[in-house]
């Protein structure tokens, strides 16, 4: 089938939209209710795409919207080419992506490879029959033969990795939930099973994946036990070396392969969750340009409110990713705590949500945004009785995701103009924080959020130009775009007090401040900034230091 194509191409534009552009991830759940069940879904997207359209980001990752019995809220997915009644139907699907490629917006969605639902039928006819040819494709295993389990993994969800199955008389490995089991990607049926699914989507018109957990995909093909580390006894997750459940180097073969099924098409993409925190680990997930597009870099995602750290992340991860690659930043999403909450400080008001906006627009790399930052969502309390991730059973109430996945807050209304139900999270305060009053008000942050995403559209060095971290005083983190039509410099104030700056002079012919009203410098040899404040200014390539 001859899927839905955007209109705009690299041969038309001169533009590469995962690679100049800016991808803004949706939580499907969360963004927009069109049945009133309380419930978001794909329909309710496709009605907000104006919102997203006058944003100006020029892609969506959805996060999962495939049938799954939701133990983890579509990360266990049953069947990968269909979408769940919960969220609507394939023809809804087409509908969205027709729409979205119509406006120049693509969509990537979210692939689950390393595991299934229990409720997938693959699941079901592995556990069934130890003949089918399913069953290799999950990692089924006696108990060693003291009758202990088959090895030391443990879940990253708590408790054991391995689940005794009364059908399958066997253990079955889970590096999540005991719902969702792992898939073994050493079986050829599985890899061919799951290279079909990407072409049943890519067919359709998707333009890419976010893919997840993918350093998991290759484990030791001896299920080998991990080492503890010493002084580490009992530690749970964190006590164990993780050499051979995660990060094998097998991985990378079939990444290349991967890559291949991705390259048959024009213009699609892979983004890759590599969690790990060290990303000298992160960047061989780039190969040489021959596996994944991109590779997620959450340094930033853990890096507190800090000048010298974020400027050191940032110039760590931009040396390491290969001249074949990309980088890439994050500061929120679905697992971590929203970064304006993270961030916060009751002098600050959105201060700081605004210097953290500039650094994602303007540092080298193709930023992701999390529905909801452009208005400074905050994390929202959950009270114990509405709580809906399974790890505050699994592991701990305060490890609980909620707090950064509830509802969109559009308009000044009970319900947030996101339900007409009882929301499945309770929602923010929208009556004080929302859509509709922050595109009023040019002094907002999403007006900010709005003018930093048209600067850079049209700005070579923001897109593409080189990355150098320049001289600054404690508590500021600045740096040089360089492109060979134009230079932009930015310098972020992180700390508490004004400050002054020599910026190596020339006269900006563009740029923005953090704070409404505020101008541009006449010459960059003197800036100044007011706490937490930031500054991004243009200048003719040749001048400066
Ligand atoms: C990573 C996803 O981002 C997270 O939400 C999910 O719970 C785990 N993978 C398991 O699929």
């Amino acid at each position: 089938m001859a899927g839905s194509r955007p209109k705009d191409s690299e041969s038309t534009t001169g533009r590469l939209w995962w690679r100049d552009g800016v991808v803004y991830q949706i939580y499907p759940r969360s963004f927009q209710d069109s049945k009133g069940d309380g419930i978001g879904d794909l329909e309710g997207i496709r009605r907000r795409l104006d919102h997203l359209e006058w944003l100006g980001v020029d892609a969506i990752w959805l996060s999962p919207c495939f049938p799954s019995p939701m133990a983890d809220f579509g990360y266990d997915v049953s069947d990968y080419c269909d979408i769940d009644p919960m969220f609507g139907s394939l023809d809804d699907f087409d509908r969205l992506l027709a729409d979205a490629h119509g406006r120049g917006i693509r969509i990537l969605l979210d692939w689950v490879p390393c595991h299934t639902s229990d409720q997938h039928p693959w699941f079901q006819e592995a556990r069934k029959d130890k003949e089918s040819d399913k069953r290799d494709w999950f990692f089924f295993r006696d108990a060693k033969p003291d009758g202990s389990l088959p090895n030391n993994w443990l879940s990253i969800f708590g408790g054991p990795a391995w689940e005794w199955d009364e059908e399958a008389g066997q253990y079955y490995l889970h590096s999540f939930l005991k719902e969702q089991p792992d898939l073994n990607w050493r079986s050829p049926g599985l890899v061919s099973a799951m290279h079909g699914v990407l072409r049943f989507w890519l067919d359709r018109g998707v333009d890419g994946f976010r893919i997840d957990v993918i350093h998991r995909l290759l484990k030791h093909p001896e299920l080998r036990d991990l080492p503890v580390i010493p002084g580490r006894e009992g530690h749970g997750y964190g006590g164990l070396e993780h050499v051979h459940d995660e990060n094998h180097p097998d991985v990378h073969a079939s990444l290349r392969d991967l890559r291949k099924v991705i390259d048959e098409y024009d213009e699609r993409m892979t983004v890759g969750e590599v969690y790990v925190t060290d990303p000298n680990i992160t960047k061989d997930y780039y190969g040489k340009g021959d596996e994944l597009n991109l590779a997620f870099n959450f340094a930033l995602v853990h890096a507190p409110f800090d000048a010298a750290r974020i400027g050191d992340e940032i110039a760590r991860f931009d040396a390491l990713v290969p001249a074949e690659g990309w980088p890439d930043i994050v500061l929120s999403s679905h697992d971590a705590p929203r970064h304006a909450s993270r961030f916060d400080h009751p002098r600050f008001g959105d201060d700081r949500a605004r210097l953290a906006a500039m650094l994602l627009l303007t540092a080298r790399g193709t930023p992701f945004l999390y529905y909801g930052e452009e208005i400074g969502m905050r994390q929202i309390p959950i009270p114990e009785d509405r709580l809906q991730d399974p790890l505050a059973w699994t592991l701990h109430p305060n490890a609980s995701r909620d707090g950064s996945r509830t509802p969109m807050q559009w308009e000044p209304v009970a319900g947030g103009g996101f339900s007409e139900g009882d929301p499945w999270l309770p929602m923010g305060d929208s009556e004080r924080r929302c859509v509709a009053d922050q595109r009023e008000d040019p002094a907002s942050l999403l007006w900010l959020y709005k003018n930093l995403l048209t600067l850079r559209r049209a700005s070579p060095a923001l897109m593409s130009g080189s990355f150098r971290r320049l001289e600054a005083p404690e508590g500021v983190f600045a740096f040089e775009r360089l492109h060979p039509e134009q230079r932009a410099v930015v310098a972020l104030n992180f700390g508490e007090d004004p400050i002054t700056l020599d910026l190596g002079g020339g006269a900006p012919i563009g740029g923005l401040t953090t704070t409404y009203g505020a101008f541009l410098p006449p010459d960059l040899s003197s800036v100044e900034l007011t706490e937490a404040s930031g500054l991004v200014a243009l200048t003719g390539a040749s001048s400066g230091a």
